[in-house]
């Protein structure tokens, strides 16, 4: 029992983790249609002991499919999202294609869960949920928590992001090209027009005309969506390191009202999906690989901003797993709030 689910995008990096925590939590379901492009139609895998095949995704997937979760890019989503929800699919969708679309929830269950008190399963009736781009989620998972303490008024976000944001393909060239480097070969550049091991770069996302790139604009326009404010001052530059599928954010925070240290290190300790690494006496703070394949959100550095008079400023660092709680856990959270 439980309701007919659709893994959309099935054979990519968020896709196939939409299977592992699915079956981590012993998410409840009736049956799951595994769907892709036509390229992968037809394959076999099994997944907790049955023997699933791939089928491509057409209009007519999603007859009876009571949650489809899509991970295959924002084109896909933006044509088959809407159809799903014609056939009254509950759509939680992995893409930016319908986040900053009004009536649209934009969720991150530990934050602002009551963005989808309307939707409900079972009444026929469709509807599209959206997932928060991964740097937002890993992001705001930290500072929501001092937030509501302290009031945020503006937030200064630096980025250190995964191949995994990026696709399957891409963490598949950091591997190669971390191979032809140390081989003396040149490294092959098919995603990123650019050698990417032993290096970083600004994020590949395309730069929009005030000169920023869509994934820092995601952060700050995904930010006033979730808390709500339209007020909040958030400016981020994002950018791309050479690491598997963690991404790691250097947060500075201003508040409203004062907030010291060890209350912020209190408070967010006790915060739900949050573990704190903030260990001076032996340096050691949150890492990409620390968090990698874990759901918590670790965060660490911990420390009065001295650039500001006061206790009104918080400079921290945030690393989360891109693949699980940037994306395919926090769908699946989102898919549990409706069950
Ligand atoms: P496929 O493997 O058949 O191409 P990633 O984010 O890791 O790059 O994965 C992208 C996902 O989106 C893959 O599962 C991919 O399936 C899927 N996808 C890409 N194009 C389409 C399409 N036209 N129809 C359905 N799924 C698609």
């Amino acid at each position: 029992s439980g309701p007919s689910l659709a893994v959309v995008g099935v054979t990519g990096a968020v896709g196939q983790e939409f299977l592992s925590v699915l079956s981590d939590r012993d998410f409840p379901y009736r049956s799951i249609k595994m769907l892709a492009s036509k390229r992968s139609a037809g394959k076999e895998f099994s997944f907790q002991d049955k023997t699933y095949t791939i089928e491509e995704l057409t209009e007519n997937s999603f007859d009876d499919v009571d949650i489809a979760l899509f991970s295959a890019g924002g084109s896909i989503s933006k044509k088959y999202g809407p159809i799903a929800v014609d056939k009254g699919t509950v759509v939680v969708d992995n893409s930016s294609a319908f986040r900053m679309v009004e009536n649209v929830p934009l969720v991150i269950p530990e934050v602002n869960p009551e963005a989808m008190s309307g939707i409900k399963l079972g009444t026929g009736k469709g509807a599209l949920i959206a997932n928060p781009n991964c740097s937002t989620i890993i992001c705001l998972m930290a500072a929501t928590p001092l937030h509501r303490r302290a009031k945020v008024t503006r937030m200064v976000v630096s980025t250190y992001q995964a191949a995994s944001g990026a696709g399957a393909a891409a963490m598949e060239e950091l591997e190669l090209q971390t191979r032809e480097v140390l081989e003396g070969k040149p490294p092959t550049c098919n995603i990123f027009n650019q050698q990417y091991a032993f290096n970083l770069f600004s994020h590949n996302a395309p730069i929009v005309s005030n000169g920023y790139n869509e994934e820092e604009m995601k952060l700050v326009k995904e930010t006033r969506k979730i808390w709500n404010d339209k007020d909040v001052r958030v400016t981020a530059t994002c950018i791309r390191v050479p690491v598997m599928r963690a991404h790691a954010e250097s947060v500075n925070l201003q508040f409203e009202n004062p907030l010291d240290e060890e209350t912020a290190k209190n408070i967010l300790s006790n915060a739900p999906g949050v573990v704190v690494i903030d260990d001076r006496a032996s340096n050691h703070f949150p890492t990409p690989l620390e968090v990698s394949n874990k759901d918590d959100v670790a965060v660490g550095r911990i420390r009065r901003d001295v650039s500001q008079d006061g206790n009104y400023g918080l400079d921290i660092f945030v690393c989360g797993d891109q693949i699980r709680k940037g994306a395919a856990l926090n769908a699946i959270q989102i898919a549990e709030m409706l069950l």
